[in-house]
């Protein structure tokens, strides 16, 4: 019998020392996409986040405020619990490892490492930086180093001088190399991977695990002067969070047990990817399937962080935008892979671009259209046109491009295909003209609007874990909806059959107000010289993908050529263009390039010219064709 497919997938937990800000929403949203991409396919999910509260930067932080370092934790989780439903996070548990279960299998697991040999008592005497919790190795400063610069956070160090237990790390270099080389996939981005090689390849000195000089901490067992060191109790939270060494949760823990995906930041790669893995083999157990390290958020030149005081509230921009489109500018604007800056011109543009007009626009279009003329009940289609398959077609294309971004973590990457669909599916919804077709042929109508519907179900369908509630209301408007014990995926896979039931709602995404317009107004009225654009400036023109299907001479003109040109619409338009001088017909027929295809018709050698195609002069003055890197449908539109 095949074993039933389940992914299991993490955030890091988070240090109890302050309430979540934009860069801790970053990696749990990264999370819940990738979980309920998952439930979205019916596959048995469990996602685990929490938080990570012991240790001397919690310790310190608690001091500073004059509390009790567990009345101080204590006062934070609402604010992550508060934030995580707000922004539709749909953990399966919240730990913390303060709480007693995870305490006592830490223990469990300590014990058990003395007993193999694995953790063995000595003296530590090194560099320590608090706000990462982490011991200097001899790689990260120049010998002779007066308290040298933590090479992660740029913060100072402090001497440490202690006995302590040690975790033989050193003995796990080789097989750590092996398990690396045999799971090339093991770290994403693969940049990230070349670097723990290095780092490992380097020399793995015994790793400290115990602190004498703190005591907010899980008790060494029978050494009880002795604390963990936080990230050996806290990297255990990936299995302690699922029933790891805890009465009666053996089963539950091995379903779960290994994790498919643990989404982590780049800043704490090397413990992820090192300390981890052999903690785990100590343990006899097996290792993660993939480690998503995904860039930071910065602001300006700084990663963004309470500590720095740059960080973003992720509350004040619920209020303004709605989590669905915090959540999709997270996804689509910040590469995975890279470092992102923040900015809430981006996540505005974003919004009114993509959501509101892409999106929204076209439900609104096709459902205002449907209710006017008394079309909003569609039955399955029995045929459909050529133009229909085609972006059929398109829809299959997009969910097999979309599922291969999806399974290696790279959302952006995943979220461009749906709009590449969307810009689709507008320039064919664009093309039929249903408008005028309901007064001509009622049928191409009532397939037009099916058409679109089934491409709004595929949408929908792939963009539900980014934007669940939204997806959840453009479904409610075409009559489906979304609910657990189905295979979505697999069904927007198949023949166009549905039927739908359409239902205008409300606008589906409000065009923000231009807050950001307001701020900025003053700087560009200092700096008048820069002739900046606006996004409505922008918007205003239509930048399309056309092929030239014919060209010719135009006899009486030194400068002109006639291009006949598909712009995926129902009729080819005529466009003149002055590159006479340089090229020949035959060089441009069956050439695809951009026109701005809804400037006002001019009269050019008596006939009128329906766009205009765009070059750039090359260095000797001829004009080079502006086109796109790859053949695209005629009619898409350059955003
Ligand atoms: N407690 C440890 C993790 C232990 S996991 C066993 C920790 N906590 S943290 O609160 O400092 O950071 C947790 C995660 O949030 C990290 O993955 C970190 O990269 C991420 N981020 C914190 N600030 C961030 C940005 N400005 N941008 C992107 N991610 C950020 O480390």
């Amino acid at each position: 019998m095949s074993e039933k497919k389940k992914f299991y997938v993490t955030t890091p937990i988070y240090y109890a020392t302050a309430r979540p800000h934009l860069g801790t929403l970053y990696s749990t949203v990264l999370a819940d996409i990738s979980a309920r991409w998952h439930k979205i396919q019916n596959i048995d999910t469990f996602f685990l986040t929490g938080t990570d509260e012991y240790g001397q930067k919690v310790a310190q932080a608690a001091e500073a405020e004059n509390k009790d370092p567990k009345d101080f934790v204590d006062g934070f989780i609402d604010a992550y619990k508060d934030l995580w439903k707000k922004y539709e996070i749909d953990y399966s548990h919240f730990i913390r490892t303060t709480d007693d279960a995870h305490l006592q299998a830490v223990q469990y697991w300590l014990v058990e490492l003395q007993r193999k040999g694995d953790i063995y008592k000595g003296a530590y005497e090194g560099w320590y930086c608090t706000p990462c919790e982490t011991y200097l190795t001899e790689k990260d400063f120049e010998k002779g180093t007066k308290e040298p610069a933590c090479p992660s956070c740029e913060r100072s160090t402090k001497w440490v001088s202690e006995e302590c237990f040690f975790f033989k790390l050193s003995a796990y270099q080789d097989r750590l190399l092996r398990f690396y080389k045999d799971n090339p996939d093991f770290i994403t981005p693969k940049e990230r991977a070349a670097e723990v090689v290095k780092f490992v390849e380097g020399g793995l000195q015994d790793l400290s695990i115990s602190r004498t000089t703190i005591s907010w901490g899980i008790p060494f067992p029978d050494s009880e002067h002795h604390v963990t060191y936080v990230w050996a109790d806290a990297l255990n939270n990936y299995i302690t969070g699922i029933g790891y060494a805890q009465e009666g949760r053996k089963e539950e823990f091995e379903k779960w047990w290994p994790a498919d995906m643990q989404v982590i930041g780049k800043d704490i790669v090397r413990f992820h990817a090192i300390y981890w893995p052999a903690f785990l083999m100590a343990s006899g157990l097996k290792l993660p399937k993939q480690l998503l390290v995904h860039g930071w958020i910065k602001m300006g030149d700084h990663k963004m962080s309470k500590s720095r005081g740059n960080a973003v509230d992720p509350q004040e921009l619920l209020k303004n935008y709605g989590a669905d489109a915090v959540r999709y500018y997270l996804a689509r604007q910040i590469a995975v892979t890279q470092d992102g800056q923040f900015s809430i011109k981006d996540l505005e543009q974003r919004i009114e671009s993509d959501l509101a007009n892409d999106l929204g626009n076209l439900l609104n279009r096709m459902a205002t259209l449907a209710e006017k003329h008394d079309a909003t009940s569609l039955k399955e289609q029995s045929s459909w046109t050529p133009g229909e398959e085609a972006l059929r077609a398109a829809a299959h294309a997009t969910i097999k491009d979309f599922t291969q971004e999806m399974e290696r973590g790279f959302y952006h990457m995943a979220l461009s295909h749906v709009w590449k669909l969307l810009n689709q599916t507008n320039a064919y919804f664009h093309s039929q003209e249903p408008w005028k077709l309901v007064k001509s042929d009622r049928e191409a109508f009532i397939r037009t609007l099916s058409a679109t519907c089934h491409s709004l179900e595929t949408t929908a369908v792939l963009l539900w874990p980014v934007m669940p509630k939204k997806m959840e209301t453009l479904f409610a408007s075409i009559g489906h909806s979304i609910k657990p014990g189905t295979n979505y995926v697999e069904r927007i896979k198949g023949s166009w059959n549905s039927s739908f039931t359409i239902k205008k709602g409300s606008t589906l995404f409000e065009k923000p107000e231009k807050i950001e317009e307001k701020e900025t107004k003053k700087e560009t009225v200092e700096e008048p010289k820069k002739n900046f654009a606006k996004i409505d400036d922008f918007v205003k023109l239509e930048f399309r993908v056309g092929t030239i299907i014919e060209c010719e001479e135009v006899a009486k003109s030194e400068k002109l050529l006639k291009l006949k040109v598909d712009l995926g619409e129902e009729s080819v338009r005529t466009i003149f263009s002055g590159i006479k001088e340089w090229y020949q017909p035959a060089d441009l027929i069956g050439k695809q390039a951009v026109f701005i295809a809804n400037l006002k018709p001019r009269k050019m050698m008596g006939e009128e010219s329906q766009g205009m195609m765009l070059c750039c002069d090359d260095e000797t003055g001829k004009p080079c064709l502006s086109t796109v890197q790859y053949p695209v449908p005629n009619g898409s539109l350059l955003t």
